[in-house]
């Protein structure tokens, strides 16, 4: 098995280095556009494998697609992050045009691979993506949502000082401020959340959820990493192993709540052939009202990419 990450800066090379500690695959390649940086990270994360004990090669290039061929997964990271007072829907231009050369490629030597985007605003890449791969949507998809699930589980861990293995929990919506937690489908090892913790608090961390990203931008100065890297990782190690297991992923709608030709973060399961089933949940009024809010929301910066792309034809 081979997996390729595009992107070798703090999401990448952070993915790459928990592919290759968990052994997911026999090699990992790192491509980057920067030279000498995928092959400088790659050499680095290689040299823990003595101290980390696994088997994966990971090997760096700068821009050469020949030498992801055949890979099975690409994580497309590539782009720019966002800066303290950026929106993630600033990114759309250069990220898209980076996303579009960057899937172009990838397509000529993986032909077969399943793709994932990391790449912000994330619904709208992952279209662009999905746009310039064309192939089935089953095999273009997003990460966010594991990663806005696990801000909340880890905020929710805190705050009822339990273990945050003994949550679990499910979001949807765009990667945005307008994401929808579900608390009414948040348990605490089996327990409704809502007996655990009081309703203002529990809306508090939802609240601090949706600004997650947000919130680590203001303390560092750019956004994170290890986190988003792991989140990639774990979807990875989903289709790699066959594991059919639900994760909140950025997926292709046609129908599915209500909503057609939109790329949004909805409960999937995920195994070898990438996305095998879209998860539809029996959402109460008010959940459907934020998650069309949050979909306007997405359909919004889709239409701001189909514009461009008909602009420049
Ligand atoms: P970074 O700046 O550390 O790394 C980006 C890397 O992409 C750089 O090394 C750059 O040289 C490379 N790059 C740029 N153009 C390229 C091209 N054409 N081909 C190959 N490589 C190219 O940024 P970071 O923090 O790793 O974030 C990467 C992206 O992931 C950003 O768009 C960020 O907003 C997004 N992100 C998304 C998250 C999510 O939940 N979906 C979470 C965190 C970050
Ligand atoms: C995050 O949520 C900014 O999308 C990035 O950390």
């Amino acid at each position: 098995m081979k997996v390729t990450v595009v992107g070798a800066g703090n999401v990448g090379a952070t993915c790459a280095n928990v592919i290759a500690h968990k052994e997911l695959c026999n090699e990992v390649v790192l491509l980057d556009i920067k030279e000498g940086t995928a092959e400088g990270k790659a050499l680095d994360i290689w040299q823990t494998s003595p101290i980390n004990l696994y088997d994966t090669r990971v090997k760096g290039c700068t821009n050469d697609y020949a030498a992801t061929a055949g890979s099975d997964v690409v994580v497309i990271t590539s782009g720019l992050p966002r800066k303290p007072g950026m929106s993630r829907d600033d990114l759309i231009a250069t990220n898209a045009g980076i996303v579009r050369s960057v899937t172009e490629n990838i397509m000529k030597y993986s032909p077969n691979a399943i793709i994932i985007v990391v790449s912000n605003p994330l619904d709208v890449m992952t279209y662009c993506a999905f746009l310039t791969a064309g192939v089935d949507s089953s095999k273009v998809f997003g990460m966010a949502g594991i990663l806005d699930t696990a801000r909340y589980r880890a905020f929710l861990a805190e705050a009822l000082d339990t273990s945050p293995k003994d949550i679990q929990a499910v979001l949807m919506g765009g990667h945005g401020d307008t994401m929808v937690p579900l608390p009414r489908y948040t348990t605490v090892a089996g327990i409704p959340v809502t007996e655990l913790i009081a309703a203002d608090k529990l809306e508090a961390i939802v609240d601090r959820t949706k600004k997650g990203g947000g919130e680590l931008v203001n303390l560092m100065g750019t956004s994170a990493w290890y986190a988003p890297g792991a989140a990639a990782a774990q979807m990875v190690e989903a289709i790699l192993r066959d594991q059919k297991r639900i994760f909140p992923c950025c997926a292709w709608l046609q129908g599915e709540y209500g909503l057609k030709d939109i790329y949004l973060g909805v409960p999937v399961k995920l195994g070898k052939n990438g996305i095998e089933e879209i998860i539809e949940l029996q959402l109460n009024a008010d959940e459907k009202d934020l998650l069309s809010k949050s979909a306007i929301a997405v359909k919004e910066v889709m239409d701001v990419l189909d514009n461009m792309q008909t602009a420049a034809k």
